[in-house]
């Protein structure tokens, strides 16, 4: 018995690092997964892997920022599923961009689009699938950069904090509905968002980005993406069918 058995479950940005770690899981735990990203290469390969290990996951194409990318996918689920149990908003990109009256206007939108606006739209458009399932669990990613500054990187600063108070608005919307939402604050994971960061850098400052943060981080490592997908894996599990509008933070003690 799996903990997702009969649930259908999308992950946005399923490619790499998080979302791949939890598409696997969820597989895994029994769950039908949709694969949503724009790297079609690289689900593939993961989607073949489940199916190989007996799980039952599908590719669908999803730009996160493209309204009418998203309504696509909301028919394509409607078609194929009739509703879906859990979303699990985790598309996301960082990237630094200056003090901000440096900061450029384009990296702005950018980041707000596909963070901020992406999980508005997944949400907007993939909620009337769990309300006619009558229940639902949705999952979005904040960040500690949500809760508190980094350096030169006001952008996501902003799309993360909007994406904690976002989630706990959702929250009280559809309390009565039986959706239940929550979002994820971790801290930092080794994943390809934190090669691009460190890869910013020059090259022994990008060593130094990764040895800074394992250093400034209580347990002394940075996280493993299948550290989030645990977590991930509570929220869309009934084991936390009294959670909602909470943001959980996995960071190994960063924010204690
Ligand atoms: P990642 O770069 O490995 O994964 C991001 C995924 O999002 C990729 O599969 C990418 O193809 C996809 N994606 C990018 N733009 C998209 C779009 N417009 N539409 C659909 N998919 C798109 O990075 P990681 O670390 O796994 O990030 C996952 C989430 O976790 C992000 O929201 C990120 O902001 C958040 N996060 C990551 C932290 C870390 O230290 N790695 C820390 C805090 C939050």
């Amino acid at each position: 018995m799996g903990r997702l058995d009969q649930k259908v479950a999308v992950v946005t940005g399923a490619a790499t690092g998080i979302g791949e770690a939890t598409v696997k899981l969820f597989a895994n735990e029994g769950a039908t997964v949709v694969c949503a990203d724009i790297n079609e290469e690289q689900v593939e390969d993961t989607v073949q892997k489940i199916k190989e290990d007996g799980g039952n996951a599908e590719y669908h194409y999803l730009d996160v920022s493209v309204e009418e990318s998203v309504q696509n996918l909301a028919d394509h689920l409607k078609e194929t599923y009739g509703s879906i149990d859990i979303l699990f908003n985790n598309a996301g990109i960082d990237e630094e961009g200056g003090k901000v009256h440096e900061y450029p206007v384009e990296l702005f939108d950018r980041i707000i689009s596909v963070d901020l606006r992406g999980t508005f739209l997944s949400s907007k458009y993939l909620i009337p699938l769990m309300l006619e399932g009558g229940s639902g669990s949705i999952i979005n990613t904040s960040s500690m950069s949500g809760r508190a500054a980094d350096l030169d990187r006001s952008g996501y600063n902003a799309a993360k904090g909007g994406i904690t108070n976002f989630t706990k608005a959702m929250a009280i919307d559809y309390a009565r509905e039986g959706i239940r939402v929550n979002s994820i604050a971790p801290g930092t994971i080794e994943t390809p968002l934190i090669d691009e960061l460190a890869g910013s850098k020059q090259q022994d400052q990008g060593k130094e980005f990764r040895e800074a943060n394992k250093w400034v981080t209580p347990m002394g490592r940075l996280g493993r993406p299948e550290e989030v997908a645990d977590v991930a894996l509570f929220l869309a599990s009934d084991e936390s069918s009294y959670v909602t509008g909470e943001d959980i933070t996995v960071d190994g003690g960063l924010m204690a």
